[in-house]
């Protein structure tokens, strides 16, 4: 067995990211195309293509990225998505499974269920983030695990959250001023607890088939979040802040890189120490 290259190095990788326009997504796909990867943004939002599309186009060579409408949720859409990676070029290296959907992101209107209880949390909303966040992960790894099978090697990298871990410190939502305390709900919680486990179950399952899997635990990602919330969350967390999306940068290029070779079936906790108390 041939010793790991020292640097991290993802240079020739051909690596597909689901959620690709998104604000994880976004910042990634810039890095990989940055370190010399060969890119596919996979989204289902079609105008976060055409715009993140151009912006990368003033940035980068066109020969060495492409968009493509998917999602994740759909078995043609996920197995179209692998063939016209592996069509353009040739391979499939690595896979993220980025994209999900949170009450908090959603463009499609859960917005209205933030301030519900959880004795009054609609179960459609349960079902739809199972469907995207669970579902669609497990769709989106059979495809490619198809394709990485036939070449005999591949890498997959899983997006958990503290979500996954912990539960919500509903302090957090509560900003002591007399206004209703905002409550996490239910939804994304359960549909990201599995991400950890699944990790651990593909890892295992295809050790012998040359196909690790890993996953990345981000953490409250500043986005220009309000005062109040930043103030709160800087008392529960071990690091006094949220993060900065560029902090994602290095724990993705590690696990995307041969560097961490010898990792399968872990997670990467990127919480400022935020489940370490
Ligand atoms: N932002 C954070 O602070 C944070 C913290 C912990 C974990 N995460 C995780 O990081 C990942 C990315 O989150 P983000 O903050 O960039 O969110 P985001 O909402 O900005 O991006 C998610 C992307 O997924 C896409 N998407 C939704 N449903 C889809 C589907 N069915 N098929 C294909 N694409 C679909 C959306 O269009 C969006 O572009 C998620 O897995 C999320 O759970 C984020």
């Amino acid at each position: 067995m041939s010793t790991p290259e020292p640097e991290i190095s993802i240079a020739g990788k051909t690596i597909l990211i689901t959620g690709g326009t998104g604000l994880i997504g976004r910042e990634i796909v810039t890095c990989f195309l940055e370190q010399g990867a060969q890119v596919v943004v996979g989204d289902i939002v079609d105008s976060a293509l055409e715009t993140f599309g151009n912006e990368l186009k003033t940035k980068f060579n066109e020969a060495d990225f492409f968009m493509v409408k998917c999602d994740i949720t759909n078995e043609n859409e996920a197995g179209n998505i692998v063939e016209a990676t592996v069509k353009k070029f040739g391979k499939l290296d690595v896979l993220i499974n980025n994209a999900a959907i949170d009450a908090k992101f959603d463009q499609t209107g859960t917005d209205s269920v933030d301030s519900s209880r959880f004795e009054n949390y609609p179960i459609s909303l349960l079902r739809k983030s199972v469907e995207v966040n669970l579902n669609g992960t497990v769709i989106m790894t059979q495809a490619a695990c198809r394709q990485m099978l036939k070449q005999g090697y591949g890498n997959i990298i899983n997006v958990a959250s503290t979500y996954s871990m912990v539960a919500p410190n509903q302090a957090l939502y509560d900003f002591g001023d007399g206004e209703p305390i905002r409550y996490k709900p239910v939804d994304y919680i359960a549909s990201k607890s599995f991400v950890p486990n699944f990790t651990r179950y593909i890892a295992t399952y295809y050790a012998k088939e040359k196909i690790r899997c890993n996953a990345i635990v981000p953490h409250a990602i500043f986005n220009n979040h309000g005062e109040k919330f930043t103030n709160n969350f800087s008392k529960f967390s071990p690091l006094g802040r949220m993060s900065d999306r560029s902090e994602l940068r290095g724990p993705f290029l590690l696990l995307a890189s041969e560097s961490s070779s010898y990792m399968t079936g872990s997670v990467l906790t990127v919480d400022g120490g935020w489940t370490a108390w």
